[in-house]
């Protein structure tokens, strides 16, 4: 395991991505916790790009509420129910939304003052149910864009396809050995 946390801000948008899903994957190598990823992913994309508030709002009743997960910055409100906010609108929808200017987004939930742009990303598990929200926010208007939708959308595919048949704690599991010679999770991931 690589145990670096990059700071990708020099770097063009698309490299960045690139380089964060490569040491994403090198990091998560052998998990299948979805809470070890979610803080991992949280903590490795807030400071590959500095942003303002980066984490997740998990589903804890489908199609009714989200409650917040790991996350990296300033306090986060507790619950937000599907179809509010933001984060709730992603989820109520299932798709990513990419909010230019808070202040004129109806119903946004303003947790932290200075947010002033965010993109929130739905996340499936590998039955394709919405198990999450991931919600990044910045302090600068229009900080996000397509770039930051497919980058984060790749990352955040390894929730619908990085836990299956993953090395847990030596043991060998569909199809996977320990050595690592055989990795149908890391071909999941790619
Ligand atoms: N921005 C979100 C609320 C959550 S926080 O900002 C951490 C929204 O309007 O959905």
């Amino acid at each position: 395991m690589s145990e670096t946390t990059l700071d990708l801000r020099a770097a063009p948008k698309s490299q960045a991505y690139e380089e964060l899903h490569a040491h994403l994957r090198s990091v998560l190598q052998g998990v299948d916790d979805r809470v070890t990823a979610m803080a991992t992913v949280s903590c490795l994309v807030h400071h590959a790009f500095g942003h303002l508030w980066t984490g997740f709002y998990r589903v804890v009743e489908p199609g009714r509420l989200l409650r917040v997960g790991p996350y990296q910055g300033t306090l986060g409100c507790l619950e937000i129910p599907f179809g509010r906010g933001v984060c709730g609108a992603a989820a109520a929808e299932g798709r990513t939304v990419v909010v230019e200017d808070v202040h004129a987004f109806p119903g946004h939930i303003a947790c932290d003052a200075r947010s002033a742009s965010e993109i929130v990303v739905p996340v499936y598990d590998a039955d394709g149910t919405l198990i999450a929200v991931f919600d990044v926010d910045s302090s600068e208007r229009a900080a996000f864009d397509d770039d930051d939708r497919a980058g984060l959308e790749r990352i955040l595919a390894w929730f619908s396809s990085g836990t299956a048949g993953v090395v847990t704690a030596g043991v060998v599991r569909a199809g996977v050995d320990t050595a690592g010679v055989v990795n149908a999770s890391d071909q999941a991931r790619s």
